[in-house]
């Protein structure tokens, strides 16, 4: 489940969510993510890719044009209107229940870790639609001064947020079976871990 007022305060935000991600000081940390994430993404024409808590489809700009397929999940259904409008193929779940019944190539959540209330068993339910060759990447922030005024913001608006370090991510990555391959600090706010399924090792 996601924290109490997360889906309403994400519902409030839903049609002015992609504008606003795209300007000034937010648009530039935005594009730092986004450079990062598409690097070590690296969807393909033949690749499956799940984006999981999509939000508004922001990353649909870049994932669409380079992947085969690209199926967006988020608890709120306004956000995922944008995202349909934005091309991307939606279903409505809770990521802690999150059963699609298939697998994927890739899988990014970028952004949705921080608002839910099990991010363990988030990781375990992303772990479990990812192919054996697969990559996931998680976009969280960070336990830093930007992290805490990252946090501090939503805070102001009634949603609480998650702070994460890599130790943590890496016992809940391995508990799920997948092994970090890399670990980047992109923004003063934010980091992004890269995890593959272990049997690969
Ligand atoms: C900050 S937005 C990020 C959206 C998108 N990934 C992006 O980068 O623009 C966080 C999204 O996570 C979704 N979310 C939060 N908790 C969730 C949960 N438990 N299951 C599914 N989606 C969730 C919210 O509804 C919201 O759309």
């Amino acid at each position: 489940m996601s924290e109490p007022g997360v889906q309403e305060h994400f519902t409030r935000a839903a049609d002015r969510y992609v504008a606003r991600a795209g300007r000034g000081l937010l648009g530039w940390l935005r594009r730092r993510e986004r450079a990062v994430l598409a690097g070590l993404l690296a969807p393909g024409p033949e690749d499956s890719v799940l984006d999981a808590g999509c939000g508004a489809g922001y990353d649909a700009g870049w994932l669409l044009p380079r992947a085969r397929e690209v199926i967006g999940v988020d608890v709120s259904a306004a956000m995922l209107a944008e995202a349909e409008r934005r091309g991307e193929s939606v279903t409505l779940m809770d990521l802690a229940e999150l059963d699609l019944g298939r697998r994927f190539d890739k899988v990014l959540c970028a952004g949705a870790l921080e608002f839910c209330e099990s991010p363990a068993r988030v990781i375990g339910r992303l772990a479990a639609h990812l192919e054996p060759h697969g990559r996931l990447l998680l976009l969280v922030p960070s336990r830093t001064l930007g992290g805490r005024v990252y946090r501090a913001y939503h805070r102001s608006h009634g949603v609480p947020v998650r702070l994460f370090d890599s130790d943590q991510l890496d016992a809940w990555l391995r508990q799920a079976g997948l092994e970090v391959r890399v670990v980047v600090d992109v923004t003063p706010i934010s980091f992004v871990v890269c995890a593959e399924p272990r049997a690969r090792v």
